[in-house]
């Protein structure tokens, strides 16, 4: 999803999406109701601590320079890789694998249930990291989503407390620092391997928070729709995959990498997006044929004979989830579903989810739930647990995710009214959306395919 709020800032930035999302009458839901534009703003204690890891380092760090050359002219060179992790990484498998509609971890086939902590790689304390990672496991989460990038175009004013690259009108630079560069993706993969917990990877955002499509677009000759063709948008974007993927391809811990996160190309024909999927998981395959791929969307349709034709069924954001699935490098399909930012009620998610579920049936391959929640959050156990009910009872969906696990105290806040937090009351949203519900995905006979 789309951040509704920053690090600072959480109550402002609910109030008003609530306000818009209440105002708009169902039928006018063809544009996302995303209308604020987040910014990283940190805590005060986290601010002072990143300029002076920045000052420190800025001269040292960003070595990894890319030549931008004009979009007319040859692609760009190969991206200079950063010096190699200084934590422990990878050993090789086994590696997680698609298994008929179900995956295997570690020899074993079964459903399971995961999470979303998206900002587990903007974290500088690694107790907070271990902590995290600690009470992931004790859940029985199989899974969880980390953001695997974070551009900015200025390097002295960075949004965000990590970087990963520079994007701006000289080229394309790698962040290679420990303290708030690619070491704290690095540390994140490495106590992931720990843990025993796999990690979904996407590898850019649609949106502006942590830099995504936005920050390609303010670099370089592209928009947001000619991103996905644009030659030039499309080798700076393809270098940082490359980067990224190589760095982790002989890691267990990583679940899966993902184009990206909930791409759309508004009122494009979905041939845009289909054609950049194929082409972009056809080159992650062939940089790592260890891991898992898929596209990281919402999961659109535009299929005559599925829904009703409203808006998550017109194809208005440039997606088709049945083409996409068809994908050969596409190894499964993902959904998400806010139904009170996309304008229909609390029980229509049932409806998605066993739509979803019979496309996949058709396809043969794995379908995932990945991004679910409500902004309610004094309801946030009545209103999803029927949602996690219709995966365990109606479907074989793989595993679902919701949207997003929290915890504090944590040295940063990046948490909205969407967060479950972690609790072991008996009784809490927490014990039942998380302890019971993976408990009871484990418990789901493998051999069950609805
Ligand atoms: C682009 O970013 C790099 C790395 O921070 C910096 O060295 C360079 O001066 C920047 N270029 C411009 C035009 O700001
Ligand atoms: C994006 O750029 C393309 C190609 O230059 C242009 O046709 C299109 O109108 C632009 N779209 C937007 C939203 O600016
Ligand atoms: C919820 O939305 C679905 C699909 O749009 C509709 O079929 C159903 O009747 C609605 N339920 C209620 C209680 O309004
Ligand atoms: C799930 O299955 C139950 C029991 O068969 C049924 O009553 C319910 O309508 C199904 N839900 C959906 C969304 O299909
Ligand atoms: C845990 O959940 C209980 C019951 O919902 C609640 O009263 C308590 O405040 C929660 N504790 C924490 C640390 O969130």
């Amino acid at each position: 999803m789309k951040l509704l709020t920053s690090f600072a800032v959480i109550g402002l930035a609910l109030l008003s999406e609530i306000q818009v999302v209440l105002g708009a009458p169902a039928t006018t839901c063809k544009t996302p109701k995303h209308t604020s534009t987040p910014k990283y703003t940190h805590t005060p204690k986290h601010t002072s601590k990143t300029s002076k890891t920045t000052a420190k380092h800025a001269s040292l760090s960003l070595s990894a320079k890319v030549i931008i050359t004009s979009a007319t002219s040859k692609p760009l060179v190969s991206p200079i890789a950063c010096p190699a992790p200084t934590v422990s990484l990878g050993g090789g498998g086994p590696f997680a694998t698609r298994q008929g509609r179900m995956f295997n971890i570690q020899s074993k086939t079964q459903f399971f249930a995961g999470t979303n902590s998206w900002w587990l790689s903007q974290l500088q304390s690694n107790a907070d990291v271990n902590t995290v990672f600690s009470q992931l496991a004790l859940t029985q989460f199989i899974v969880t989503r980390v953001w695997g990038f974070s551009e900015t175009n200025n390097a002295a004013a960075p949004q965000n407390p990590n970087y990963f690259q520079v994007l701006n009108s000289t080229g394309q630079y790698f962040n290679c620092d420990p303290n708030n560069g690619i070491g704290r993706l690095d540390y994140v993969v490495s106590t992931a391997e720990a843990k025993g917990v796999k990690l979904v990877i996407p590898l850019l955002n649609n949106y502006g928070d942590l830099g995504g499509i936005p920050a390609y677009t303010a670099a370089f000759a592209c928009n947001s729709t000619s991103f996905y063709t644009d030659t030039q948008c499309q080798s700076a974007y393809k270098n940082y995959v490359e980067f990224i993927v190589s760095r982790y391809k002989a890691s267990p811990a990583i679940f899966s990498w993902e184009l990206a996160n909930e791409p759309r190309c508004s009122t494009c024909p979905t041939s845009v997006i289909t054609n950049w999927a194929t082409s972009i998981s056809a080159y992650i395959k062939s940089l790592d044929s260890n891991h898992m791929v898929a596209l990281g969307d919402e999961g659109w349709f535009d299929t005559a004979g599925i829904g009703d034709g409203s808006y998550a069924y017109s194809g208005y954001e440039g997606v088709d989830f049945v083409k996409n699935l068809a994908i050969s490098t596409l190894d499964y399909g993902t959904f998400h579903c806010y139904p009170d930012q996309w304008g229909y009620n609390n029980t229509w998610p049932n409806e998605w989810i066993v739509q979803h579920n019979a496309v996949g049936n058709t396809a043969g391959k794995p379908v995932v739930f990945e991004e679910y929640g409500s902004t309610n959050t004094a309801d946030h156990q009545l209103l999803m647990t029927p949602w996690q009910q219709t995966v365990l009872q109606n479907t074989s969906v793989a595993y679902d995710s919701f949207w997003q696990f929290g915890t504090q105290p944590l040295s940063i806040n990046p948490f909205d009214n969407y967060a479950v937090y972690y609790n072991t009351t008996t009784g809490s949203d927490y014990q039942v959306l998380g302890y019971q519900h993976a408990a009871a995905m484990l418990a789901k006979n493998p051999v069950a395919n609805q």
